[in-house]
C-alpha cells in the first residue's frame, strides 16, 4: 500500500508539525496550502508541496494526483472572530472546503480521512469536563461551520454504498499551542498572541474578566494522537476529544507568560475589554474515550510546553 499521505494546511501551525511527525514516522507527504494564513517557511523540507485552495477542485486534483493512503485535512480558517466578520468566507473554507476534500477522497478511493474539528462544536456545555456524547450546540459561526464539516466527514465514513472502505475520524481539538503558532496574527490562538505582545512590550488585552478557561494541549501530543488514530482501526468512525483534561484561566496564562519573561505580573500592563461574541466561558475535555481508543495520554506539562514556545519566540524575535 502507498505510504503517501496528504496534509492540507501544511504551511500553518498544526499542519506543518503534522507533516514533520508523519515524515519522522516514515510516510511520504504531499502538502497543500493556499498560504492565506500559513507561511512558506513553515513548510517542512522534503515534502511535495502543492500551492492551492481546498475549495477549488482543480487544485485538489493536483494534490490528489498520486495514490494516497490517507488525508489529514487541517486546512481551515481557525478564527472565531473572522467567522463573525465574514461568515460566508468561513463557511466556504471550513465547510465547503471540507466537502470538496471528502469528494476528492471518494473520487480517488482514498481509504482514510482525518479531520481537524474543534471543541467549539460543544458551545456552552452543561457539564465539565465535556464528553464526546454531550450535545453539540455551537454558539459561534466558526463552531457551526466546523460542526457541519465534521458531520460531512463522519456521515460519509458511515456510508455503505461507496464500493470501497472509507474510514473517517474527527478530532475535536481543544486549544492547541506550540512553536510556529503565529506571534503576529491577532486572529490566531491566545497563547501565542500573549507571547507576541510581551515580546513586543505591548499591553496584553483580555476580553472579559480573564477567568474564562481553556484546555491547552501541546502540539506534540496532538501530532502523536493523530498518527496513532491513522494507524488504528478502532479510531474509524469516531469523533474524539483532544485536550489534556485540565483547565487554565486566561488570567493564569497571562501571568505564566509574564513570569516566564522574568517580569512581574503585578506591574505588566493588562487591559480589559468586553467579552467577544461566541466566546465560551469554560472548556475542559473529557479524554477517557481518546485515551482508550488510541492508548494515548498527553505527556507535555503546561509550564514546560509554554517555556519551549517562549524560547522559540525569543529566537524568532532576534532574527
Ligand atoms: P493556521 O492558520 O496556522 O493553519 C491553517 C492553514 O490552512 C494555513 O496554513 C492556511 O494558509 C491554510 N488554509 C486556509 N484556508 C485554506 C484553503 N482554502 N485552502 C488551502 N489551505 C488553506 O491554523 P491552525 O491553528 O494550524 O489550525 C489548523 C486547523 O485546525 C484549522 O482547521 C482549525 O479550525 C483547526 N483547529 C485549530 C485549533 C487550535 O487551537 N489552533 C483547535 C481546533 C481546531
Ligand atoms: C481556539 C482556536 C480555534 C479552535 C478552538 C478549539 C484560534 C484563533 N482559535 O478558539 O481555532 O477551534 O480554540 O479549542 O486558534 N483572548 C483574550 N485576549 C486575546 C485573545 C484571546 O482574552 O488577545 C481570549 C478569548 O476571548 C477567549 C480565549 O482567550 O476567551 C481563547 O481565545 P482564542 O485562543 O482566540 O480562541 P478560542 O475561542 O478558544
Amino acid at each position: 500500500m502507498s505510504k503517501r499521505v496528504l496534509v492540507t494546511g501544511v504551511a500553518g501551525f498544526i499542519g506543518s508539525h503534522m507533516a514533520e511527525g508523519l515524515m519522522k514516522r516514515g510516510y511520504q507527504v504531499t502538502g497543500m496550502d493556499d498560504l492565506s494564513t500559513g507561511e512558506k517557511r513553515n513548510i517542512p523540507a522534503g515534502i511535495r508541496f502543492v500551492k492551492g485552495d481546498v475549495t477549488r477542485p482543480a487544485d485538489l486534483k493536483k494534490a490528489f494526483s498520486s495514490a494516497l493512503a490517507g488525508v489529514f485535512h487541517i486546512a481551515g480558517c481557525a478564527s472565531t472572530i473572522k467567522a463573525f466578520d465574514d461568515p460566508e468566507s468561513d463557511l466556504r473554507t471550513n465547510t465547503m472546503g471540507t466537502v470538496a476534500v471528502v469528494q476528492a477522497c471518494l473520487g480517488k478511493k482514498v481509504p482514510r480521512l482525518l479531520y481537524a474539528s474543534s471543541m467549539t462544536v460543544y458551545g456552552h456545555p452543561e457539564k465539565l469536563p465535556v464528553r464526546e456524547d454531550s450535545p453539540c450546540r455551537p454558539v459561534s459561526y466558526y463552531g457551526i461551520s466546523k460542526y457541519a464539516a465534521e458531520r460531512y466527514v463522519l456521515a460519509t465514513g458511515a456510508r455503505r454504498d461507496l464500493g470501497f472502505s472509507f474510514g473517517a475520524t474527527a478530532f475535536r481539538m481543544f486549544n492547541v499551542y506550540g512553536r510556529r503558532q503565529s506571534l503576529t496574527n491577532p486572529y490566531q490562538g491566545v497563547a501565542s498572541i500573549f507571547i507576541g505582545n510581551i515580546l513586543r512590550q505591548e499591553p496584553v488585552k483580555i476580553f472579559g474578566d480573564g477567568l474564562q478557561s481553556r484546555d491547552f494541549i501541546h502540539i506534540s501530543d496532538v501530532v502523536r494522537a493523530w498518527i496513532l488514530a491513522f494507524e488504528r482501526k478502532a479510531a474509524i468512525g469516531q469523533a474524539l476529544n483532544l485536550g489534556t483534561g485540565m483547565r487554565i484561566s486566561v488570567k493564569r496564562l497571562v501571568d505564566t507568560d509574564i513570569r516566564a519573561f522574568g517580569l512581574d505580573p503585578a506591574r505588566y500592563p493588562v487591559k480589559f475589554f468586553p467579552v467577544r461574541p461566541g466566546d465560551q466561558r469554560h472548556m475542559q475535555a473529557d479524554i477517557r474515550r481518546t485515551r482508550k481508543i488510541l492508548a494515548w495520554a498527553p505527556k507535555m506539562p503546561f509550564e514546560k510546553g509554554m517555556a519551549d514556545v517562549i524560547s522559540w519566540a525569543r529566537d524568532e524575535a532576534s532574527i
